[in-house]
């Protein structure tokens, strides 16, 4: 594995082993010493050009974790303010012997971009509307977890999941629609139509914009963001009428069997998407979602870096 950009790049062969390998991963930071030395001497520079608290500090604490060094590149004090291309500033740090480059950005295509001027890994944390692969790892793994699932090609067969909200606009619609039906299960965008992928002829997935209908049916149902900076035009006629159709309240949610998943993948709008306290359900597995997180990234830096070492464990 050289990049992982997006989930079709690494195909469920790929989605199955960063799972298995994050397996190891989650047993090394149950420990009281949660550190192992897989990746001295190998630099990882994080480079965020979009907003950020979860991914990157997930990111960083992932690659400290396995001993490798960490830059932190920040965008709004390097010379790219003062007119230095991208390309330049990806060689420049490339020359100081980055092994892997973790990138968000906020056009789709960045990280193919970056990739043909460097011979490092690249990570793709989010491109545009495009892609977000590691979230989309870590929400199988969630699921897997919760469910007590062996990674494997099919070890979400027979789930369905409701994917709920902006799934237009959103790069963790697109990644976890593919790792989700990648590994069997079955998948519903549930949303406004005016929120919906405009053409889901190629996909197999299936849509409603009845949110009420969809909940007795589902195990996992996951609560997308409202992404309010992405939309240039007025897709919802207003946000109160958006939080009545498809925000989750109390109400809403005793209409779910007692085993179904509640998912978020952060931030959350509170009284916009999510109308109540998840923390007052064991159902939530939100902060699940973030302790697997790190795990799940620690598997994909050593898939990138040290594939065929022993897996630590
Ligand atoms: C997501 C993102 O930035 O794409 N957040 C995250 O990485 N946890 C989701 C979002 O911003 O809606």
């Amino acid at each position: 594995m050289k990049h992982v950009r997006s989930i079709s790049e690494i195909g469920t062969e790929g989605v199955v082993r960063i799972l298995r390998t994050a397996r190891h991963m989650e047993a090394v930071n149950s420990r009281p010493v949660p550190k192992v030395p897989a990746l001295v001497g190998r630099t990882v520079v994080s480079l965020f050009f979009e907003d950020s608290t979860r991914t990157r500090i997930s990111f960083e604490t992932a690659a400290r974790r396995l001993s490798a060094d960490t830059v932190n590149f920040s965008v709004s004090t390097s010379s790219l303010n003062k007119g230095e291309s991208l390309r330049d500033t990806i060689e420049t740090v490339s020359a100081m012997g980055a092994a892997v480059f973790v990138v968000r950005h906020r056009t789709s295509g960045v990280p193919w971009q970056i990739s043909e001027w460097t011979d490092a890994s690249i990570v793709n944390a989010g491109d545009g509307w495009h892609q977000h692969p590691t979230q989309a790892l870590l929400d199988c793994y969630t699921v897997m977890a919760r469910r007590g699932l062996d990674p494997s090609p099919e070890c979400l067969a027979g789930l369905r999941i409701a994917i709920v909200g902006d799934s237009r606009h959103s790069r963790v619609a697109r990644s976890c629609l593919e790792a989700f039906s990648g590994l069997g299960a079955e998948v519903v965008l549930v949303g406004p139509a005016t929120l919906l992928p405009p053409d889901t002829t190629s996909w197999t997935v299936s849509t409603s914009t009845s949110l009420d209908d969809v909940l007795p049916e589902v195990d996992v149902v996951y609560m997308l963001r409202m992404q309010r900076e992405r939309m240039n035009e007025a897709l919802v006629p207003d946000l109160a009428e958006y939080s009545r159709r498809f925000g989750l309240d109390e109400t809403r949610w005793s209409r779910t069997r007692p085993d179904t998943l509640l998912m978020h993948p952060g931030p959350m709008n509170r009284g916009v998407e999510m109308m109540f306290d998840p923390s007052s359900t064991t159902q939530s597995a939100i902060i699940d979602q973030v302790t697997h997180g790190i795990s799940v990234r620690m598997a994909v830096l050593f898939e990138l870096l040290a594939s065929g070492d022993e897996v630590p464990s």
